[in-house]
């Protein structure tokens, strides 16, 4: 049985924690909160055998093989350290921290301690994000042109929640941007330029921003986010060959429509398999493999990752 240990107690912690209580082989195996109450309450909703009020308790159980950290960015790394001192695997939430210093700090101490460690990016285990990325490795794109992809929603401003609030990592780019971000870079690699427009919502978080980035054989990718306004929240691809249109939300998407030499497919699948299954899955099998890392989601695309936002958070300001 893989064991898991929840860090905190909030949205994507429940979420991700039921998945894992779903999952045959898996079981939470204790909840940490800064709060006894809250821990327990999660752990009991979970099935989880025990609980405790504080991260750094919930690091030392001994059954526990891997703990997701699910606190805001800016709590990522304390919580991370703690785990990888107690010899513990991470699946760190996205995005792996909130500033560059900070994720080549984690990942130095994880290297290091030769600890596994992996950015909790959803979306490049979803079925069909994978089945675009193994079209593309094959050739069936012909050479990718572009890449456009949008994630935002309007969200009431409110300086205290997490994602308006600039001491907990708030921002659209940390946040939401970072999927568009992550397709292109699956797709495309590294970018060589960048452009950006952008605003700052009036807590100093960027509150959007438009990104184009341009490749060394000029292929592009048209990224956009917002916490200010709702996005299509959709991806296309285009290739010489062949365009993918990724229903949205296309970092979980559910459906692709291929079109291509006059022909279009629909490919579909069971909405049962999303990417957490993906990522909890190749933590336990890379971990029983004696890896510290992952392979699909390598920790040198998550600091590349890093530095891509944060170079266009320092350009919107
Ligand atoms: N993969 C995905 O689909 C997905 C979706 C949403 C979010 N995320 C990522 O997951 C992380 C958490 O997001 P969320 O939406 O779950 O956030 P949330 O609902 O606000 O929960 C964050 C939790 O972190 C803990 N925490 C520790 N220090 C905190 C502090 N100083 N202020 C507030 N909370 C603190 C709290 O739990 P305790 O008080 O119990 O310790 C809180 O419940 C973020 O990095 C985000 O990017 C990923």
């Amino acid at each position: 049985m893989f064991s898991w240990g929840i860090a905190a107690t909030g949205g994507i912690a429940r979420v991700v924690g039921q998945v894992i209580a779903a999952e045959p082989g898996m079981r939470v195996a204790a909840v940490g909160s800064r709060d006894a109450g809250r821990a327990r309450r999660l752990a009991e909703d979970l099935g989880a055998p025990r609980s405790y009020g504080s991260y750094a308790e919930l690091v030392r159980d001994p059954e526990v093989d891997a703990v997701f950290v699910a606190t805001p960015h800016s709590h990522h790394l304390q919580v991370t350290e703690l785990a990888i001192a107690a010899g513990r695997a991470v699946l760190c939430e996205k995005p792996l921290t909130a500033t560059v210093a900070d994720a080549e700090r984690m990942v130095k101490l994880a290297q290091d301690s030769g600890v596994f460690l992996m950015e909790a990016m959803w979306m490049r285990f979803n079925p069909l994000v994978r089945r675009l990325h193994a079209l593309v490795l094959d050739g069936a794109f012909g050479t990718i042109r572009s890449v456009t992809a949008s994630f935002g929603f309007s969200l009431p401003y409110d300086p205290a929640h997490r994602l308006w609030n600039p001491s907990l990592g708030g921002g659209a780019l940390l946040d939401l941007g970072i999927y568009p971000l992550a397709l292109a870079q699956l797709l495309l690699g590294e970018p060589e330029t960048m452009a950006v427009t952008g605003a700052q919502a009036a807590s100093g978080v960027d509150a959007e921003a438009g990104l184009l980035l341009g490749y060394p054989d000029g292929a592009r990718a048209l990224l956009d986010t917002s916490l200010v306004s709702p996005l299509a929240n959709t991806a296309t691809v285009v290739g010489t060959k062949l365009r993918a249109e990724l229903d949205g939300p296309f970092f979980a998407t559910r459906r692709m429509v291929l079109h291509g030499g006059g022909n279009i497919e629909e490919i579909t699948v069971d909405p049962s398999d999303n990417g957490y299954v993906g990522e909890i899955r190749e933590v336990r099998d890379r971990l029983a493999a004696g890896a510290t890392e992952s392979t699909v989601m390598p920790l040198a695309d998550s600091l590349a990752m890093m530095r891509l936002i944060e170079r266009a958070r320092l350009a919107i300001g």
